[in-house]
């Protein structure tokens, strides 16, 4: 559990590498006085990661890092996340995988959304995976990030039906929309609100 001091939002960073619709969802959130996070830093290790216009639109900071050498960047975010006194990231959609070493020395908390429901369809292409399966329930996941992927504590899980007539497609449709409820509901939830 994180204690959010007083009235004072948390500073949080969000991380992504797409189209950033988590990203909006939170920022969204985070303006509404049910949010106990304020969303100052957005890191991108993509350059053309549509999510980004999200920066412009708010008028929130945003960075964007290769990871052509993955631990002295590593290095600058964390450097980046001190200036910023961050003290929660939040990954959405994020698609590189963090160090043990990054984890570690990043002493608050690293949470992450994947759709599935873990630990079930841990990693990529879960929503094709599961219609191949022939699974009867997808959904999503919110859950701390530790060194192992997709293998952290879980914070809370949406199930949803999978139909018949469901392609992969539209699960991917589905879960999202449940994922945008489901994230602010997390964060709330390590807030202890
Ligand atoms: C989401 O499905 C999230 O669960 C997964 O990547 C996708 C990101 O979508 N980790 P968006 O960029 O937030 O729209």
């Amino acid at each position: 559990m994180i204690k959010s001091n007083g009235f004072k939002k948390v500073n949080t960073a969000i991380f992504i590498s797409g189209k950033g619709s988590n990203l909006k969802n939170l920022i969204k959130f985070s303006f509404s006085n049910k949010s106990p996070i304020k969303i100052n830093f957005i890191i991108s290790n993509k350059k053309n990661a549509k999510g980004l216009n999200y920066s412009k639109k708010f008028n929130i900071y945003s960075k964007v890092y290769n990871f052509l050498d993955k631990s002295k960047t590593e290095d600058k975010i964390l450097k980046d996340l001190r200036k910023r006194k961050i003290k929660l990231i939040c990954l959405a959609g994020f698609m590189k995988i963090l160090s043990k070493n990054f984890i570690k020395k990043f002493r608050y908390k690293i949470i992450n959304i994947h759709p599935s429901l873990l630990p079930k369809y841990k990693g990529l292409n879960t929503h094709k995976r599961v219609i191949e399966n022939k699974e009867k329930f997808s959904g999503c996941t919110v859950h701390i990030v530790n060194s192992k992927l997709d293998s952290g504590k879980i914070i809370l899980q949406k199930k949803i039906r999978v139909k018949k007539e469901d392609n992969y497609k539209t699960l991917e449709r589905k879960i999202l929309k449940q994922e945008h409820i489901l994230y602010p509901r997390a964060i709330r939830k390590i807030f202890n609100l």
